[in-house]
This record gives structure tokens, C-alpha cells and sequence, in this order.
């Protein structure tokens, strides 16, 4: 099979959020065994590349993402290079929306959007389960948004997927606090407040609770939420408030800060922000999406 090779191509890098997050426990390597239920959002960051003689350069609009080469896009566009023998170079364009240090996953995106995008250029060169391989080394959260599944169990680390079909898109509120939370922090928190070698108990997932938001709700919350709600006790205060909206779902998303909450309606949802306010945070209002993440277009 031939493939078109383009010379520039855009993609859409979707948010995620965790509707249930546990942490299994600590590994001897320092890592940490998970088992999520990821859902993509509407919001997204923009990426487009362009293809150059040789090098990687990108330029970030929007947020202050810190230096280029630790940028997880620029790390995933080094890795397809590499993998397609360095055959050129790339120029990238990153618009950022989505909050950072938030646990929306927005560096994860950049970097699976970053993937496809450079892959593209090399006209498919590398072929789908390889790219997914490439995304898990560079995160836990990158397999799940390299996939393209809008609604996903996960386990390992975040290698290990299962598709499930998603319910009706919900209109989504994230909650952004001024302040981010470091994700090693985060866990290095959850393990001082547990007992060395504590497991998490044995569990059977139902199939038909993830028919429906309310019966993934009831699938139970994110093991962040104590330790870091813990350590920073006006997110505590604003979950709080966030759960006397009366959304369907209500939870920390990720490792922090960001809290996202799931109406039945937008009218729900927007009387919801109007309580809230936005005086201390910010909020964002998008839907958690029901179609699978775009590929890269021309
Ligand atoms: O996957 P991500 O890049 O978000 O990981 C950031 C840090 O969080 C890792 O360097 C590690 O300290 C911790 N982590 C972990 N176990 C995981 C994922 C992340 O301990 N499964």
C-alpha cells in the first residue's frame, strides 16, 4: 500500500479526563500500576507540522510549557524521526487550551497528536501498534490518547486498554485552580498515606455499569482525591461545592488540579458555573466526546 505524503498536516491533540483512578500500588521501579477509565473531551490544543530539511523545532502559543526538548511533543516527534531513519525534520506549531499540571492531559495529547502528526508526514512509515509502543514510553496517559478511543479502561501502565462504546456526549464543566499539582508529587503524597506494601483489594468490574454516566459514577472516585485534596485543602473546599451543583459525576481528574463535573443537561451545567463563580479559578466549559479523536488532516 502507498501512502499520500503530505507537507504540513494539522491535528487536534483532545483533552482527557479520569473518571474513576486507581493506584494499585508502588512498583520496585518507582512507578505505579494503574487502573483508569479515561474519557476524551472536546477541548484540544492545536497542532500543526510542517516538514523541514532536517531538526525539530516547535513553537508553543498560549501557556508557558518550559523548555522545548522537555516538551513531551517535541520527545515524541524525536522518537518517529528516529524510528523513520531521520529522513527530515519538522516544525511545529502548538496553540495550547488545555489547562497545564491540571490532569487534563495536555502535554500527553501534544505528544500522541505529535506522533501521528510526524507519522503522517512519513507517510505512515510507522505502522499503528508500533506508535502505540512509542506513546507508552513516553507516558502513562499517551497510549489511551495515541489510540484514539473516546471512552477507555486502562490498566498497567496505561498500556493495557479495553474500548468501551461511549454513553450520549455529557456537558462538562472543568474546574482549573490557579495552582497546578505535580504528578510525582501527587504520588509520592499517596504513598506516604499508605501502609508499605498495602494492596487495593480485589474488584469485579460490571459491564453494565459503564453503560451510562450515572452507572460509572457509581464505579467510585480517584485515589489522588485524599492525598492531594490532603495538601490542598481550598480544593477540597471548591470539590465540595462542585458536588452541591448536583453534577452526575464529580472528581479530580488525574493527579490535579483540575476537577471536572458531568451534567445531565447544558442548562444543568451552566447553572452549575454560575454558583461556582470564578473568583479564585477558572472555569471551562466543554463535552466529553463521543466520536473517536480525529486523525491528522492536510
Ligand atoms: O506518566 P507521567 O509522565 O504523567 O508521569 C509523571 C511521573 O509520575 C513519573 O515520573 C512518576 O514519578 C509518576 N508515575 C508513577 N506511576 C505511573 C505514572 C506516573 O509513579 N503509572
Amino acid at each position: 500500500m502507498t501512502h499520500a505524503m503530505p507537507d504540513r498536516v494539522a491535528i487536534a491533540a483532545h483533552a482527557k479526563a479520569n473518571l474513576f483512578l486507581r493506584v494499585l500500588g508502588r512498583e520496585t521501579s518507582g512507578y505505579h500500576g494503574l487502573e483508569t477509565l479515561f474519557v476524551l473531551l472536546e477541548l484540544a490544543d492545536e497542532l500543526t507540522v510542517e516538514r523541514s530539511a532536517a531538526g525539530i523545532e516547535l513553537a508553543v502559543d498560549g501557556a508557558d510549557t518550559g523548555p522545548v526538548e522537555d516538551n513531551l511533543a517535541y520527545r515524541a516527534a524525536r522518537a518517529v524521526l528516529d524510528a523513520t531513519g531521520q529522513r527530515f525534520g519538522v516544525r511545529m506549531r502548538l496553540v495550547k487550551r488545555i489547562p497545564v499540571s491540571a490532569g487534563l492531559g495536555g502535554g500527553s495529547s501534544d505528544a500522541a497528536a505529535a506522533l501521528h502528526a510526524v507519522n503522517a508526514l512519513a507517510g505512515s512509515a510507522i505502522p499503528r501498534n508500533e506508535i502505540l509502543q512509542l506513546a507508552a514510553r513516553l507516558g502513562s496517559d499517551v497510549p489511551f490518547l495515541a489510540s484514539g478511543a473516546p471512552l477507555a479502561l486502562a490498566w498497567g501502565h496505561g498500556e493495557r486498554m479495553f474500548r468501551v462504546p461511549p454513553p450520549a456526549a455529557a456537558p462538562v464543566l472543568l474546574v482549573v485552580p490557579s495552582f497546578g499539582v505535580s504528578t510525582p508529587k501527587a504520588y509520592e503524597l499517596l504513598d506516604q498515606g499508605r501502609a508499605a506494601g498495602q494492596t487495593r483489594g480485589t474488584v469485579v468490574l460490571d459491564a453494565d455499569a459503564f453503560g451510562t454516566w450515572g452507572g460509572i459514577a457509581r464505579l467510585g472516585g480517584n485515589d489522588f482525591e485524599i492525598p492531594v485534596f490532603g495538601k490542598e485543602p481550598a480544593l477540597r473546599a471548591l470539590y465540595e461545592k462542585l458536588c452541591a451543583t448536583r453534577p452526575l459525576l464529580a472528581r479530580l481528574s488525574g493527579s490535579g488540579s483540575a476537577l471536572i463535573g458531568l451534567y445531565r443537561s447544558e442548562r444543568d451545567r451552566d447553572a452549575a458555573a454560575l454558583e461556582l463563580g470564578e473568583r479564585d479559578h477558572r472555569l471551562l466549559r466543554t463535552a466529553t466526546r463521543a466520536a473517536p479523536a480525529p486523525a491528522p488532516a492536510a
